[in-house]
C-alpha cells in the first residue's frame, strides 16, 4: 500500500493525487483521500485506480491538509468501504495505514465493544481506538501515543484530527514511511518518489517512533515521549526517471534500459584505472564467512539462484539460496561464520526484512543488494551494494533482475580477487559484451512479437524448460508470463519435466526451451524432442554457436556464465507482448503489488 500526506499553504488535492499516482505500483485495488476544511474531514474513496479517484474528487473544496492512500488488500476485499482513509464514528479522526495489525481482533474485543464499524479492515480499529483514547486522555498526542502503543504488527500510519488543523500525526513500525521537508509545508510518503516534485529533503523514521508534522516544523519522538533529532537526507532520484516519456509502458522502457544499466554498473564498480572496485568492508565480510545464505523473494530469488553459481564457481564460497517467507520455518543448521545476503529491488519486502531482523538479533552479518540504498533492508544490514538500475516502476521486475545478476557477478569476482584466486574471466569486459548483446536483443522486438502472435496468442498454459543456468532463467521467464499475461506458466528443469509434469503436454501446448549452455545443448534438445513427440509446440531460444536451423530465436553470444543477461531479455519481451496481445494491464497486473510490505 502507499501513503501520502500534505500540510502547507497550497491546495493539497493535486499534490495528493500526483503522489498517489507515483505510489500506484505499491497497490491499486482501491484508493482514497481525506481533506480537512474548516469544520470537517471529507472522505473520497473508490474501488479501482487513482484515475477513478481523480474523477470522483473533482468537486472537492480546497484544503491545505490531507492524507491519501492506494491499497493492496490484506484484510477485507477491495471496495470503497474498505479503502482508506478510515474515519472514526464521530468523524473527528481520519487515518491511512500500511501494514497488518496482528492483534486487531483482541483490540476490538477489549476496547471497542459496541462501536459500529464501517469496514472489515484492521485499520479501522486504530482510528476507533484513537477516538476512545481522545475522550479518555484529552490531548490528541497522548491519545495517539497510547493508541500506537497498543498495536502489534506492522504499520505506517498518518492521522488527521478535525480539531487540530496544524498537524498530521505519523507513526511507523516495520512498514516504510518518510517525512519530506519543505519551506512552509511538509509531506509524508511511503516512498520519496511520491513527493519529489515538492521536495528532495527527507527524514527517515525509525520503528516505534511518532512524528508530529506541522506546516513549519517536524517533531520526532520515541513512543515514550523522548525527543529524537535527526538530519534529513537528499533523495537521489531524477524526476524524469519516474516518467514513461514516449513509451507506452514502463515495462518496455525498463526492458530497453537494460544495456544502459549494465554500462552504469560497469562504471560504478570500476576505479580510475578501470579495475573492478568492491567496497572493502564487503570484501572483508566475504573473506571472513564460511557460507553465504541468500534470502530473497520473487524475481530477486531467481537472481539469487544465478548468483549462487557465480559465488561458488568463482569465489569458492558455499551458498544456499532461500525463499524469504519460508526461511524461519525450515531454518538450516547455520555454519560457524555465516554471511546473509539479502537481494531486493525495493529493499522493503517484509518477508526478507523479517529474516534480516532475526539474523541481526542472532548477531550475524548481513549485506543487502538493492536498487534503493536508503531502503529499510539497506539501512538495517551492515553493508549495501547498489544496483544502479534507476527507479523500476512496472510491477514486473526486468532491469532490476539483470542488474542483480551483474552485481552478483561483480561481488563474486571481487571476492575471488581479494582471496588471490586466479580467474579466467574479465567481468567488466564480459559485462560490456552482455550489454551490447542486450542492445541487439531489445532491437528485435518485432521478431519476438511475431513469435507471441503465432504461439502464445490464445494458449491457456505454457512451459519453460532449461538445464543448468538456463533452468533458473526459465523460472523467471515463466514468472514474467504469469504475472502480466495470466497465462498459467511453469519453469522446469529440462530433465525433471518427464517425471510427472509431461502429463500436461497436449497438442499445441507451447514449450519454450533455452539452449545457451554448451554442456547441456544436446540433452535439452532431447527433452524438447520428448515434448514435441507428444504434440507440444516448441520454441527453442539458443545461443549463437549452438543453434540449429529449426530454432525459434538465436541470441548473440555472451560468456557462458552471463547467459542469463541475454536470455532474460527475450523472456521479458515474450511476456510483454503476450500481455499486450491479451489486452492486459502490463504495468499494473491484477492482484499484484511491486513492493509487498506485509508478511
Ligand atoms: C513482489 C513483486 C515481485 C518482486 C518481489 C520481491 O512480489 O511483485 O515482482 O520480485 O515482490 O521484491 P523485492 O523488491 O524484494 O525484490
Amino acid at each position: 500500500c502507499g501513503i501520502v500526506g500534505y500540510i502547507g499553504q497550497n491546495n493539497s488535492l493535486d499534490i495528493l493525487l500526483n503522489g498517489l499516482e507515483k505510489l500506484e505500483y505499491r497497490g491499486y485495488d482501491s484508493a482514497g483521500i481525506a481533506l480537512m476544511d474548516n469544520e470537517n474531514i471529507n472522505l473520497f474513496k473508490v474501488k479501482g485506480r487513482i484515475a477513478a479517484l481523480r474523477s470522483h474528487v473533482n468537486h472537492a473544496a480546497a484544503s491545505t491538509v490531507g492524507i491519501g492512500h492506494t491499497r493492496w488488500a490484506t484484510h477485507g476485499a477491495p471496495s470503497a468501504e474498505n479503502a482508506h482513509p478510515h474515519q472514526s464514528t464521530s468523524g473527528r479522526f481520519a487515518i491511512v495505514h500500511n501494514g497488518v495489525i496482528e492483534n486487531y481482533l483482541d483490540l476490538k474485543r477489549d476496547y471497542l465493544d459496541g462501536v459500529a464499524f464501517g469496514s472489515e479492515t484492521d485499520t479501522e480499529i486504530i482510528v476507533q481506538l484513537m477516538e476512545k483514547n481522545a475522550e479518555k486522555y484529552g490531548e490528541t498526542l497522548e491519545a495517539f501515543r497510547q493508541t500506537i502503543s497498543l498495536l502489534k504488527g506492522s504499520y505506517a500510519v498518518a492521522l488527521i484530527d478535525r480539531e487540530d488543523h496544524d498537524t498530521i500525526y505519523v507513526a511507523k513500525n516495520k512498514s516504510p514511511l518518510l517525512v519530506g521537508l519543505g519551506d512552509g509545508f511538509n509531506v509524508v510518503a511511503s516512498d520519496a518518489m511520491a513527493t519529489l516534485k515538492e521536495t528532495d529533503q527527507y527524514l527517515e523514521i525509525y520503528d516505534q517512533e511518532i512524528v508530529l508534522v506541522n506546516r513549519h516544523f517536524v517533531k520526532v519522538q520515541k513512543l515514550d515521549g523522548t525527543d529524537v533529532s535527526r538530519s534529513p537526507f537528499t533523495a537521489q532520484i531524477d524526476v524524469t526517471d519516474t516518467e514513461k516519456g514516449t513509451y507506452p509502458h514502463f515495462m518496455l522502457k525498463e526492458i530497453d534500459e537494460q544495456p544502459f544499466v549494465m554500462r552504469r554498473i560497469i562504471q560504478e564498480y570500476q576505479d580510475e584505472r578501470d579495475n573492478l572496485k568492491l567496497d572493502e568492508d564487503v570484501q572483508r565480510a566475504m573473506m571472513a564467512c564460511d557460507r553465504i545464505y541468500i534470502i530473497a523473494a520473487g524475481t530477486s530469488y531467481h537472481a539469487g539462484l544465478v548468483g549462487k553459481q557465480f559465488l561458488e564457481k568463482m569465489a569458492g564460497i558455499p551458498v544456499e539460496v532461500h525463499v524469504a517467507s519460508e526461511f524461519s520455518y525450515n531454518m538450516p543448521l547455520l555454519s560457524e561464520k555465516p554471511l546473509f545476503v539479502f537481494i531486493s529491488q525495493s529493499g522493503e519486502t517484509a518477508d526478507s526484512r523479517s529474516v534480516l531482523v532475526k539474523m541481526k538479533e542472532m548477531g550475524h552479518p548481513a549485506l543487502t543488494i538493492t536498487n534503493v540504498p536508503g531502503s529499510t533492508l539497506s539501512r538495517e544490514a551492515d553493508f549495501t551494494l547498489h544496483l544502479h538500475a534507476g527507479p523500476e516502476i512496472a510491477v514486473a521486475s526486468t532491469k532490476a533482475y539483470t542488474a542483480q545478476i551483474a552485481v552478483l557477478a561483480i561481488l563474486a569476482v571481487g571476492t575471488a580477487r581479494a582471496k588471490g584466486l586466479e580467474l579466467d574471466f574479465d567481468p567488466m569486459q564480459e559485462l560490456a559484451i552482455a550489454a551490447n548483446a542486450m542492445e541487439v536483443l531489445t532491437d528485435q522486438k518485432e521478431a519476438i512479437e511475431a513469435l507471441v502472435r503465432e504461439n502464445l496468442g490464445t494458449t491457456r498454459n505454457a512451459f519453460f524448460i532449461g538445464r543448468s543456468t538456463d533452468y533458473f532463467v526459465c523460472l523467471e521467464g515463466a514468472l514474467k508470463l504469469k504475472e502480466i499475461s495470466y497465462v498459467q506458466a511453469e519453469g522446469f528443469a529440462g530433465g525433471e519435466l518427464k517425471h510427472g509434469t509431461i502429463a500436461l503436454i497436449e497438442k499445441g501446448t507451447p514449450v519454450i526451451a533455452l539452449a545457451t549452455q554448451e554442456n547441456v545443448n544436446y540433452s535439452i534438445r532431447s527433452n524438447v524432442q520428448e515434448v514435441v513427440a507428444r504434440g507440444a509446440n516448441d520454441m527453442i531460444f539458443s545461443m549463437k554457436g549452438l543453434e540449429q536451423d529449426t530454432d525459434a530465436f538465436v541470441l548473440p553470444r555472451v560468456h557462458e556464465l552471463l547467459t542469463p543477461l541475454a536470455s532474460a531479455v527475450p523472456m521479458q519481451l515474450l511476456a510483454y507482448y503476450a500481455a499486450l496481445h491479451r489486452d492486459c494491464d502490463v504495468d499494473k497486473p491484477r492482484n499484484l503489488a511491486k513492493s509487498v510490505t506485509v508478511e
